[in-house]
């Protein structure tokens, strides 16, 4: 497994291109699935993610041509519609093949994905609003098994606003009989994202990206060419990267719409965050002491779950102690006991954690067991005073970042892989 490799102590400066956002390909992928003929994907990120999501459309039968950041996903032979636990266990967005394969082929079987290192994480809202809209489902040994003849539109209300529940939901109700309603909607833009390409695919939908979204269902969709969004995590890990190392970093096609808590959050320690022309310009002087700031992560447009552990890092360097609570996820905190390693004092009580910063942080070598927390990790090592950091199973940051140490090197870090070290 390889590992990246931290020289701490540099400011970063000069400009990156934020690559296609993960979160939006993944469920856009899996709208292949809605029609024959070829889609052509553009701006898709050279993730692991999205290799697992190819070799599941491989799996299911489809035609998958993946050279990032183009993606070609053609009709294939027969579709089986089947989603095996070796599979869906790599990646728990792999659950969002159940909603089209059920919608397109009438039935489905999907390995339920299981508990992950940030929470249980179950799929009861996905389950839920597909029995609403008239599938039959049963459990069976570790499988999701739904079937229907033809999915009816109908209302759905999710008792809480999940991501990948709604993009299940708004794909079934693409090929469904009539209208449906989806109410208490989660609101990201990857959710705004995958309405549009329904939308060019030829179903109707209306509200993605506000809490009540509405599909007209169609009897058939079309192939769609679609070029995905940036990522707005991987703009704000990169602004609080820039943050916490210090420097003036710009940041070509972050979405800053998208990031509108972040960049609120940052100003409130003290850094500079603008815009500049296509660019996002994050700046700050090292030497000037930060601000300790409380965050409370929520739904979209609240402070994103998925920023949570790198902020903590930057609130380890804040003169004073700030409270990061994690409403999202029960357990997404694993990076804590490894920044601890590094000098952080940080306290933990369930879903709060004090951080108490200004001690200097140092080099050691540290592990994660997700993909954010990973990342939390880079960033310590980038502010890491003395000594040389080492993150071991970068395979989790393989998941969702491109080509990390690479962006990070052309910012001025210190930073390079080392392939095939055991950790
Ligand atoms: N939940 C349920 N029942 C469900 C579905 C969700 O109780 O049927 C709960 C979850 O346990 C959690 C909350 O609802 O407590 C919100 O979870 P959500 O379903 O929104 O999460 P997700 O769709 O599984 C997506 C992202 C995550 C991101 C979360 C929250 C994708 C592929 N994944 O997950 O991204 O953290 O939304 O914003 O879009 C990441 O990229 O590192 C990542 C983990």
């Amino acid at each position: 497994m390889d590992s990246i490799r931290i020289r701490g102590g540099k400011p970063l400066s000069g400009k990156i291109r934020i690559s296609g956002a993960k979160n939006a390909a993944l469920p856009i992928l899996c709208a292949t699935l809605l029609s024959d003929g070829e889609s052509l994907l553009r701006n898709v990120p050279a993730l692991r993610d999205i290799d697992t999501t190819a070799a599941l459309l491989r799996f299911l039968g489809r035609d998958v041509q993946a050279a990032a950041p183009l993606v070609r996903v053609g009709a294939g032979s027969d579709v089986r519609p089947e989603a095996p636990y070796e599979l869906v266990k790599q990646m728990r967005a792999s659950v969002m093949v159940l909603g089209p394969l059920l919608a397109r082929f009438g039935r489905a079987k999907v390995s339920l994905p299981g508990g992950c290192q940030i929470g249980t994480r179950p799929v009861d809202q996905h389950l839920k609003g597909l029995e609403a809209l008239g599938a039959t489902i049963r459990l069976s040994r570790g499988y999701i098994v739904a079937e229907c003849k033809r999915l009816r539109g109908a209302e759905v209300v999710f008792d809480l606003p999940t991501v990948t529940g709604t993009e299940n939901l708004m794909m079934a109700a693409a090929l469904a009989k009539g209208r449906t309603t989806l109410v208490n909607c989660a609101r990201e833009p990857e959710v705004e994202e995958l309405g549009r390409v329904l939308n060019k695919m030829g179903a109707r939908v209306s509200g993605a990206g506000t809490d009540v979204i509405h599909i007209e269902g169609a009897d058939e969709l079309e192939p769609f060419d679609h070029a995905i969004i940036s990522d707005r995590i991987e703009a704000g890990t990169y602004m609080v990267a820039a943050a916490a190392a210090g420097g003036d970093v710009l940041l070509e096609n972050a979405p800053l719409e998208d990031l509108e808590a972040v960049a609120a959050k940052l100003r409130q320690a003290g850094v500079e965050v603008g815009r500049e022309g296509d660019c996002v310009r994050v700046r700050r002087d090292a030497a000037r002491p930060l601000r300790p700031v409380d965050v409370t992560t929520a739904p979209h447009p609240g402070f994103p779950t998925d920023m949570q552990a790198q902020f903590m890092v930057l609130m380890c360097l804040a003169q004073g102690t700030s409270r990061i609570v994690e409403t999202i996820f029960e357990n997404r905190f694993m990076h804590v006991p490894e920044l601890s390693r590094m000098g952080a004092h940080i306290d933990v009580d369930g879903h709060t954690a004090l951080v108490h910063g200004g001690a200097p942080l140092s080099g050691a070598t540290v592990m994660a067991t997700d993909l954010r927390a990973s990342a939390s990790l880079v960033i310590a090592g980038l502010v890491a005073s003395e000594g040389e950091t080492e993150v071991l199973r970068v395979y989790h940051l393989d998941r969702g970042y491109e080509f990390m140490e690479r962006k990070l090197a052309q910012l001025g870090a210190d930073t390079v892989r080392v392939e095939g070290r055991n950790g």
